[in-house]
């Protein structure tokens, strides 16, 4: 366990350096990254390889991981709130300088328990053999070039040199099925802009039905839950990252 913990250590080190994460958050990463509990739910050695090497692309080690991830059993309530704490904890400084307040913690909590089971089956939507993601960032790519960490953040952060994705990559069956989800689960959420995403994607796209061809992939499998639950921050943080990548994805259509 110590070894594997100081193997970890050391990956988010060179994960942090390009980051910028502080010490103490890159050391509540490693303690955390060592539960049980989240790596049965989150499953986190797919990512690795985007760990080692900041030049890959993140496509085929997000694929592997989604694949390990949507098989495995959902994460329990008392897990995320494991990764809640922890993170609040060390990364108060990051957080911070996101707007977060060390108070917000537990309505974070609730917030991440709520929307969490959502998020899922938006990760795990496929079209075809192929995951949502996969196929919606292997499409951006075709555009922008390789998608590494860097590129990858500075297209989502808005300082890349895309300024609009064309409608054959925004307008998918995976578009169209995600969009049923937000809209059902958290109503309101991506605003009032039906016309909108009609006008960019067809009156279609907004009528509610399951596109053709789309399927779940999320297992059903009961929670793992033992006693000393934790965390695997890295993969909570990729679920925050795909969640930013859809909703800016609808943002670009509005
Ligand atoms: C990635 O970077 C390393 C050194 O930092 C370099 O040796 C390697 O060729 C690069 N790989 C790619 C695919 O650019
Ligand atoms: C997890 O917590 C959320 C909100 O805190 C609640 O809505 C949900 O029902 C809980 N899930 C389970 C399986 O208890
Ligand atoms: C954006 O920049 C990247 C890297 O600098 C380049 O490979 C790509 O072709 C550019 N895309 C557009 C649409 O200009
Ligand atoms: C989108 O359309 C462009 C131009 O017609 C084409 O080159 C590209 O391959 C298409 N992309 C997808 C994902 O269908
Ligand atoms: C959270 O951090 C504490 C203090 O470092 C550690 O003892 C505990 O195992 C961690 N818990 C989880 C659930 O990761």
């Amino acid at each position: 366990m110590f070894a594997r913990a100081l193997t970890i250590f050391a990956l988010l080190s060179a994960a942090a350096a390009q980051l910028s994460l502080s010490q103490p958050c890159t050391q509540a990463l490693t303690t955390i990254a060592t539960s049980a509990d989240a790596n049965a739910c989150l499953t986190p050695s797919p990512l690795i390889p985007i760990l080692t090497n900041s030049n890959i692309s993140i496509v085929e080690p997000i694929n592997n991981w989604l694949t390990s991830l949507c098989a495995a059993p959902a994460c329990s309530n008392n897990t995320l709130a494991a990764i809640v704490t922890n993170v609040t904890a060390g990364c108060s400084t990051e957080l911070s300088l996101a707007g977060f307040q060390s108070g917000d913690t537990s309505a974070v909590t609730a917030l991440i328990q709520k929307y969490y089971p959502d998020v899922r089956n938006i990760v795990c939507l496929k079209d075809g053999n192929t995951n949502c993601v996969t196929q919606t960032l292997t499409n951006i790519q075709d555009i922008v070039g390789p998608l590494t960490v860097q590129t990858t953040l500075a297209l989502f952060s808005g300082n890349s040199n895309l300024t609009e994705l064309p409608s054959n990559v925004t307008c998918t069956s995976c578009a169209k099925a995600a969009y049923n989800i937000v809209n059902a689960e958290v109503p309101g959420f991506l605003g009032a802009n039906s016309e909108d995403l009609q006008a960019v994607c067809g009156a279609s796209f907004t009528d509610g039905a399951n596109p053709s061809g789309i399927t779940q992939s999320a297992s059903d499998k009961a929670p793992v839950d033992t006693k000393n639950s934790g965390a695997f921050t890295l993969g909570a943080l990729t679920g925050a990252t795909s969640l930013v990548a859809i909703s800016s994805m609808f943002a670009l259509l509005a």
